[in-house]
């Protein structure tokens, strides 16, 4: 059959890439639904060059739905979406809100797809940063096994929506004007008490702070990790950090394999061969992943894969992925997808 499908959050920096996502999708869709807060209702929006009507989010918009893309945050998400498996839609929710629920799939479809068959409703999309460590780690350690990963990120400005993205445009211009007085409302995290320019600076916070002084989206990268390559025992520290760049994130990741003897060649050879990966690695042509050749792109790019000076059974690599679509919408339509070839596009078991 054809799904009927509604994207929660439309209108938001995820939701615009989800629709786009879902107009090149193979997914049969029957209908469609643009859903945001009221403030939308009424607004026009277009897919595949028909003309909708956003409508504002009730518990009732999910009658007769059978897929939904949650992306308009953690407190929507914890609101509605069991109201819409109630309703028999089966929700894939790009928020944070069920992430760590045990009976909850975590997924990324290049590395646990496996995990879908035990929904009952609601599958989680992985943080953005998580994601793309995950396409380019999953490999290596189905090759190696896997030890330990301390990650440092470099984070676009679109992973923190909207707002964030005009406040950065608004500061950058003031910064270029010479005018005295920059405005900081939203970054580094709308939901803590100060706030600082994004613009020419670096940010060493994302989400709040937490235990042990990590950041909650430093959490996020430890736990997510976990959970999806199914291990407790790999070693994970992050360090997450929010740049001046519109969209792309970057990561240094540092891992130490548990096999000996292997060359940085032995893993861009995998790299180069794994579903989801682009390898961009000629230092000598100065050939890299970069954020804004990322953008626009589904793949992950890693480059610049050599081992560590000491430990020898260390790495470094740089991992580069365009955080709104492997990141977020892309990631969650290819979610659905796979719901779609596994005939698990339904709720109950
Ligand atoms: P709206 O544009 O009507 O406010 P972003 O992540 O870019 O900030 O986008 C957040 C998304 O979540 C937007 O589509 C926004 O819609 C939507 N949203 C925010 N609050 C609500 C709400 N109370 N009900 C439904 N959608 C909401």
């Amino acid at each position: 059959g054809k799904y009927s499908v509604a994207i929660v959050g439309a209108t938001g920096a995820v939701g615009t890439k989800m629709k786009e996502m879902l107009e090149n999708s193979s997914l049969p869709i029957e209908s469609i639904k643009f859903l945001a807060s009221k403030r939308s209702a009424g607004k026009e929006i277009s897919f595949k060059g028909v003309t909708y009507l956003i409508e504002e989010l009730v518990n009732d918009s999910f009658e007769g739905v059978d897929i939904a893309l949650f992306s308009a945050g953690g407190s929507i998400s914890k609101q509605y979406a069991n109201e819409a498996v109630r309703r028999g839609c089966v929700v894939i929710d790009n928020t944070s809100a069920f992430r760590m629920e045990k009976d909850i799939p975590l997924v990324v479809p290049e590395v646990n797809s496996e995990a879908l068959k035990n929904h009952q409703g609601i599958i989680a999309n992985p943080n953005c940063s998580t994601i793309q460590m995950m396409v380019a780690l999953e490999p290596i350690r189905q090759a190696y096994g896997l030890d330990r990963i301390i990650v440092s990120t470099y984070q676009a400005v679109s992973g923190a929506g909207m707002s964030a993205i005009n406040e950065l445009k608004t500061q950058t211009s003031q910064m270029l004007a010479g005018e005295t007085k920059v405005e900081a409302n939203i970054l580094p995290c709308s939901g803590d008490e100060k706030h600082y320019p994004l613009a020419f600076n670096a940010l060493p916070q994302i989400d709040v702070f937490s235990e042990d002084d990590y950041t909650n989206e430093e959490w996020k990268m430890v736990n997510e990790t976990k959970k999806i390559m199914e291990d407790d025992t790999i070693k994970v520290s992050a360090t997450c950090v929010r740049i001046p760049v519109m969209t792309g994130h970057s990561e240094s990741v540092y891992i130490e394999i548990k096999t000996d003897q292997v060359t940085p060649d032995d893993i861009k050879n995998i790299l180069s061969q794994s579903e989801g990966i682009i390898l961009e690695d000629e230092p000598k042509e100065q050939i890299y992943p970069q954020a804004l050749t990322s953008v626009d792109k589904k793949e992950v790019f890693v480059g610049r894969v050599r081992r560590d000076l000491d430990v020898t059974t260390g790495f470094h690599l740089w991992v580069v992925s365009d955080n709104l679509l492997k990141g977020a919408a892309w990631n969650s339509v290819q979610i659905a997808e796979r719901l779609h070839a596994m005939s698990l596009v339904r709720v109950n078991n």
